[in-house]
């Protein structure tokens, strides 16, 4: 029998509208089934959208419109953006589905039947981002460090669950299965919460103060605390407790989740399951924050990142293929639009998408235009073998979470392939027909690598790999999976190539760059007005440069070490200007507190100001000796 796999996302609130974070989940637990399919395995991905609570209440009010209303036009926009970013969910899940809120209320009354559900009284400070009572050692300086916000002290009649009563055994059951939780710093981080007592978990809202919820079955004037009834979902999709799905899928079950999330996942859900009869799911996979401009992306900060934009302006591939491969899973990574285009430029325009369009176009030439036949016993190359350290490297990288090293291992793979056609210089060959044999050859093994490398992309970026393989003129009765990698027969002689438009096409790196430049405003060209107490916002000051060397591969940056007082980092777009030993010693002005911002990989944490000239820029300096780091009014 197949080996079977289940992956899922967290269950999206619908109070706001999906950020390059909610992307970045999906997008993994898409590779994981796309790839556990791959391998042939029966694969079932679950993703979906939490509509009860406070928050949601909260936001439909602030909308005016009802709680349902609200949900459903939030949950419409994140089940849109699956097929945008072809995502090949099996089943979007919402919590206000029948056949969830039957579910949930068929766990309680069991949990309830259990004897692990008490009536009981409790005072406590709530955050209403997180939607939880908050831990006296998770308040700091009297806010949740998650929200930014006060929590509310909240004291009420309530149902509680007996979370305690799972302690021991949760604590037992991570350490003896040290893949539980991971990467290991969050299985570090739940058991470092549970070296406290457990206290028990509030599981009801009185209906007087919150009616947006599921009815507890054991009391019409209580609805159920939102993450009890959200954790629930991973096993309504597979039709708990009757369904074949739950038979096949719970036991092989692999969430998916942020570090935000960690405790309703490492903590109350396993105990949820001991308590209801339920097996313990398999791996909580838990990975870091993208951030933007240095904080996670909120609303309320306003560095909100939005994936559709990104997609739409780059592309669907390439947008994918910069989330997985700028993150390493489980720690944060910064998002940064430069660092995108840089790698857009060098990794695919220039690694992939030449290797593409040069070995079909030489295919097409010295092959006349279809895949050749050549005598198997010849098939060797160095080719073969990079194919087959690929995939070793894939496999493990998927086993071990580490989807970036996966994708390293593949450049690798296309790296040698470019080389190898450096080293044989097919057109050199293609000069002497004398050559004609051994030039059929490497262009064969050419070809096999390119179909290697189509696969081994498969389930990180679907479309470009399926551009690759019409190119080769692979048709869709090809078996494709990394077993059929190097095999025989893998192309077929005599199918026709076919030369399409570049894959991705160079973007310009200078617009938008010009960090450093103030442009000089013409008087009908004045910015509106503002008032001193805005400009005096705006630090200001002097700075001596200390050192400035040009920011590899680019036409236009320098990078400059400039003491303020401190010494900074900047990033300035003078390098057409300016050459770097002509700046040093200048003294010049420097806006201090400028939210850092990564310039071609490179971090600056200030702009210098400058001026347009009649031919270029010039930097402002002082016709007087200043003084360093001296504020500028
Ligand atoms: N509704 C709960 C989850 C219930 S699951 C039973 C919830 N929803 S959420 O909309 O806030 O989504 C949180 C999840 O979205 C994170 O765990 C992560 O998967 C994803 N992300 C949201 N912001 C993120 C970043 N800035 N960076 C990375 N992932 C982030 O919590």
């Amino acid at each position: 029998m197949s080996k079977s796999y289940y992956i899922t996302t967290p269950i999206y609130y619908v109070n706001a509208s999906p950020h390059i974070g909610h992307a970045y989940t999906t997008i993994v637990a898409d590779v994981l089934a796309r790839y556990h399919r791959m391998i042939g395995e029966k694969t079932f991905f679950v993703t979906g959208t939490d509509e009860h609570g406070d928050k949601i209440a909260e936001a439909a009010q602030k909308a005016g419109v009802t709680p349902q209303e609200y949900a459903d036009k939030i949950s419409a926009q994140f089940r849109a953006l699956c097929p945008e970013l072809a995502i090949t969910n099996d089943y979007f899940i919402r919590t206000t589905d029948a056949s969830h809120i039957e579910t949930v209320r068929y766990i309680l009354q069991k949990v309830y039947d259990a004897g692990d559900i008490y009536f009981g009284s409790y005072g406590g400070y709530y955050c209403f981002g997180c939607e939880r009572f908050l831990t006296e050692k998770e308040i700091v300086d009297g806010k949740c460090p998650e929200h930014g916000r006060e929590p509310k002290y909240i004291e009420e009649k309530n149902y509680f669950f007996k979370m305690s009563k799972y302690q021991k055994w949760l604590i037992d059951h991570i350490k003896d299965n040290l893949e539980f939780i991971r990467p290991e710093r969050y299985r570090n981080e739940a058991l470092a919460f549970l070296r406290d007592p457990l206290e028990d978990l509030c599981i009801s809202r009185p209906k007087s103060r919150l009616e947006w919820g599921i009815t507890l079955p054991f009391d019409e004037n209580y609805v159920t605390y939102v993450w009890f009834d959200a954790l629930i979902n991973y096993v309504t999709a597979l039709g708990y407790p009757d369904g074949e799905k739950f038979k096949t899928f719970w036991p092989v079950a692999e969430h998916l989740i942020a570090k935000d999330i960690l405790k309703p996942h490492g903590i109350y859900w396993p105990t949820m399951l001991k308590s209801a009869g339920i097996e313990p799911y398999q791996h909580l996979n838990v990975h870091g924050y993208w951030n933007s401009d240095q904080s996670k992306m909120s609303k309320s900060l306003g560095n909100i990142v939005r994936p559709l934009d990104l997609k739409d302006k780059y592309g669907l591939d390439a947008f994918r293929y910069f989330l997985l491969r700028d993150m390493v899973f489980g720690l944060d990574s910064n998002f940064s639009e430069e660092a995108f285009v840089q790698r857009l430029n060098s990794d695919l325009a220039n690694d992939l998408g030449n290797l593409v369009s040069r070995t079909i176009t030489m295919a097409v030439k010295y092959c006349d235009g279809k895949v050749p036949q050549i005598d198997r016993k010849k098939r060797d190359s160095v080719l073969y073998d990079a194919a087959l350290n690929a995939v070793a490297e894939v496999k493990s990288s998927f086993r071990g979470m580490t989807l970036h090293k996966a994708l390293i291992a593949i450049w690798d793979f296309i790296n040698v392939t470019n080389k190898y056609i450096v080293e044989n210089e097919p057109w050199t060959l293609g000069k002497d027909p004398a050559n004609k044999e051994k030039l059929t050859l490497i262009m064969y093994n050419l070809l096999v690598a390119l179909r290697s490398i189509a696969i081994l992309l498969m389930p990180f970026m679907p479309q470009t790999a399926e551009k690759i393989l019409r190119q080769i003129g692979a048709d869709q009765s090809d078996k494709r999976d990394l077993a059929s990698i190097n095999k025989e027969d893998s192309l077929t002689a005599g199918s026709l190539l076919i030369r399409e438009e570049s894959l991705f096409p160079r973007i310009s790196q200078e617009k938008d760059l010009s960090h450093a430049s103030v442009k000089n405003n013409s008087v009908i060209n004045l910015k509106p007005e503002i008032d001193y107490a805005e400009f005096a916002k705006v630090d200001l000051r002097v700075g001596e440069i200390l050192t400035a060397e040009a920011v590899p591969k680019s036409s236009k940056l320098i990078k400059l070490k400039v003491d303020i007082g401190e010494e900074r980092t900047i990033v300035a777009g003078i390098a057409k200007d300016y050459t770097p030993t002509e700046l040093i010693g200048k003294k010049i002005v420097i806006v201090a507190n400028l939210k850092p911002a990564k310039l071609m990989g490179v971090e600056s944490y200030g702009m210098l100001l400058a001026s347009d000239t009649e031919n270029g820029l010039t930097v402002l300096t002082f016709d007087r000796e200043p003084k360093k780091g001296a504020k500028i009014r």
